[in-house]
């Protein structure tokens, strides 16, 4: 894993834009997997002002809250719509996302794991750690899964800021697994916000434990890891 450490949220953000430029530069028509909440939002402003876009792209959504509308503002969904896929022009067609509002959630892991499969490999996963070391709703345990699947949330998770207003607090949510992530060509990890220290403490370390599910990064040998000091 390459570190690098910044001391203002505007060198963070530039640093994993230029990433994200490098990757389409490289491939305009590369896979992109993309999380919500606080960690990528500069990162994706930062392109939205260099006036980017994503026409030819590929994107996949990390992860969803179950059970929200797609409409509610605390859904990834409506998150990823006004501050990714809108703006920098991602083609509809070439979007994969959970539905969050699916009658059958396994069969909705299902439907996503094999339109993954069925698309180009990913090139570059764009990842937040949780308070809890959490990576998209891969929640501390005993153990991890693989694949797309229903995760309960942790308690940490269900009191995450983009829940604030959601009319019924979630208890379940869709995400990749663990393996979707590291099949991933590069990842770009951010860390940043308040409550991240203790994670990126235990990632430090450098040993690979369920109860740190993004330690398992440490298993993939081309990891950016950006950090900020909150
Ligand atoms: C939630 C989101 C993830 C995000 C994570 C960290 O679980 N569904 O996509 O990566 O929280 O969020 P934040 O960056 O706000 O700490």
């Amino acid at each position: 894993m390459t570190y690098r450490h910044f001391s203002h949220a505007v060198g963070l953000a530039e640093a994993g834009a230029d990433l994200v430029d490098e990757t389409l530069a490289t491939n305009p028509e590369a896979h992109l997997v993309l999380a919500t909440g606080s960690s990528p939002l500069g990162l994706y402003r930062e392109l939205v002002r260099r006036g980017r876009r994503w026409d030819r792209a590929w994107v996949t959504k990390l992860d969803e809250w179950l059970g929200l509308p797609p409409n509610d503002p605390a859904t990834c969904e409506a998150y990823l719509r006004r501050e990714a896929i809108g703006p920098l022009a991602a083609p509809e067609e070439r979007y994969l996302a959970f539905d969050g509002l699916a009658t059958d959630s396994i069969a909705e892991c299902a439907r996503v794991q094999r339109a993954l499969c069925e698309r180009p490999s990913v090139d570059l996963a764009i990842l937040g750690i949780g308070r809890n070391g959490h990576l998209g709703l891969n929640e501390p345990g005993s153990s991890l899964h693989p694949g797309c699947h229903v995760a309960a949330l942790a308690p940490t998770t269900r009191s995450h800021p983009m829940l604030d207003r959601a009319g019924s607090p979630p208890t379940h949510g869709l995400t990749l697994g663990i393996g979707d992530l590291l099949s991933a060509r590069r990842i770009l990890l951010i860390v940043s916000g308040d409550g991240k220290e203790e994670a990126f403490r235990s990632l430090n370390e450098g040993l690979v434990t369920t109860s740190l599910p993004a330690s398992f990064l440490h298993l993939h040998r081309d990891v950016v890891c950006l950090s900020q000091a909150s």
